[in-house]
């Protein structure tokens, strides 16, 4: 029986090259299996979505630079699994949203823990705010709900907030989104064309690399320094600019994703001097600005856009502060920029919803309390994440960050693709380093999240250990337990 083919995007040879990043972890009689587990990896992490057609094995035997007859071993594997179907004349396509192999491959009684997203659970009193929204909600029921700005009160909230935090802002200079993902979709939509160069951090947000891509961008790349000084080499960046001309420069310069760095107030002024002069216009992601493990943001470096020109849009959310399931985000710009958005928005969709808004609206009313419990508790789970990588995996090294969710560790060798499969196998899903790199690479470094409770932190590094110690060949030397609670 011919299966039937589901509608899907086609992945070139090139783009899921980097996407399995060094897949091999053994000699060449494993390589079939490797590849195998590999694309498997990818499906799992939604990388290569139902229905996605690989690209053909010819291309994929010379982007990997391996014979067809490995190809052609590892897509009977993936076959055999369900996961991949094939038609004579129509290739291969992902059949399955990836159930067996390596999931399969876990104890009965084992739970998956997913390490890859770098999200908390809702925050305290969310409850309470939908059941005001709900009675508010009643007053709206009259209109047409559709408001492409948002509802003036959240706006009116979100403006006191930059004002506190040193950027005098007005709710005509707010946009309220579907998230600040959908914040940067508009700008990219606004700003820039296909072939457009946009500057980008890297490590990097990989949402963000992977709207650039949808919108037909070419990201250049600005390397950051995760481990040693401030981060950002903002010499090397006005050289960039420079050199570049890049339409768009995209930067997260509040406990930025993956690495958790900050830029201190010198380096503000110093950038936003710089995007200035080049007249570069700026998309500034504030997502994980008011997870600062170390104090209010209120009395932290102000916001990126009080030191550069009338060209900063800023883009902020709910999904860490609060909840990621509200899909409530904003957009900062000036009233010139913002109404041409507005324009630009139409396309794609009329405005956010009325119910989220009005939750968001309650929550921000006295945000102070609930802010401050999110801070306290992932206090406790950053530092419960850092006591555990410390313990059960000594060699791997990471710069504890101030804020945001997330530990970007260095591995004792280019490993993380293979351990991503590993992981798999023992109950853990991650994402691999490359997912951050403009290229892929990356192959030394692995996100660690902390969004989740503390007792899931020790037992996701444990297995992670043991999964390491797989890849390396070497006897898991984890020790059993966790020795001391850690607060
Ligand atoms: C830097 C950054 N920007 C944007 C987002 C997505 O935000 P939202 O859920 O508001 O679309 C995330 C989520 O992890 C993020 O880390």
């Amino acid at each position: 029986m011919n299966p039937v083919i589901p509608p899907g995007g086609h992945i070139s040879g090139a783009r899921l090259a980097i996407l399995l990043g060094s897949w091999r972890q053994g000699g060449s009689r494993q390589g079939a299996t490797d590849l195998a587990a590999a694309i498997e990896l990818q499906v799992l992490d939604g990388q290569l979505p139902l229905g996605t057609r690989l690209p053909a094995e010819r291309e994929l035997a010379e982007v990997l630079g391996i014979s067809r007859t490995l190809i052609g071993g590892a897509l009977d594997r993936l076959r055999e699994d369900g996961l991949v179907a094939s038609r004579r004349g129509s290739g291969s396509w992902i059949a399955s949203p990836g159930r067996g192999g390596v999931s399969a491959a876990l104890p009965e009684d084992s739970d998956l823990i997913d390490f890859a997203r770098a999200a908390p659970a809702a925050a305290a009193g969310l409850v309470q705010a939908v059941d005001v929204a709900r009675r508010q909600l009643v007053d709206h029921l009259g209109g047409h709900g559709y408001g492409e700005y948002g509802l003036l009160e959240l706006r009116e909230r979100i403006a006191l907030r930059y004002t506190a935090r040193g950027l005098p802002t007005t709710p005509s200079q707010v946009m309220i989104t579907n998230g600040a993902h959908h914040a940067f979709m508009l700008a990219l939509r606004m700003f820039t064309g296909p072939g457009d160069r946009v500057l980008v951090e890297q490590p990097g947000y990989p949402n963000a690399l992977e709207a650039i891509r949808a919108a037909h961008g070419i990201a250049v790349p600005i390397a950051l320094d995760p481990l040693g000084g401030q981060g950002w080499d903002i010499t090397g960046i006005e050289a960039a600019l420079r050199q570049s001309a890049p339409r768009l420069s995209y930067s997260v310069v509040d406990f930025q994703n993956p690495t958790g760095l900050r830029l201190d107030v010198e380096g503000r002024e110093h950038l936003g001097a710089v995007l200035t002069r080049t007249r570069t216009p700026v998309v500034i992601d504030e997502t994980l600005v008011e997870l600062d493990l170390e104090g209010d943001p209120v009395d932290g470096p102000p916001p990126l856009a009080a030191f550069a020109g009338e060209l900063t849009v800023t883009i902020g959310s709910a999904s860490k502060s609060h909840w990621g399931g509200l899909r409530i985000g904003w957009m900062r710009a000036s009233e010139d920029i913002l109404g041409r958005m507005i324009s630009a928005r139409y396309a794609i969709d009329l405005g956010s919803p009325v119910f989220e808004q009005l939750v968001m609206a309650e929550l921000l009313d006295d945000p102070g309390p609930s802010l401050a419990r999110r801070r306290e508790e992932l206090r406790v789970q950053r530092d419960a994440l850092v006591g555990a990588v410390k313990w059960y995996c000594p060699d791997w090294t990471f710069a504890e960050p101030a804020g945001g969710l997330s530990l970007w560790c260095r591995l004792p060798e280019p490993m993380s693709t293979k351990l991503a499969v590993a992981a798999a196998n023992h109950g853990v899903q991650i994402a691999p380093g490359s997912r951050f790199g403009v290229h892929g690479g990356f192959e030394r470094w692995l996100r660690l999240p902390y969004g989740l409770p503390a007792d899931r932190l020790f037992e996701a590094v444990r297995r992670l250990s043991v999964a390491a110690a797989s890849v390396r060949g070497v006897d898991p030397a984890t020790p059993s337990g966790f020795p001391v609670p850690v607060t």
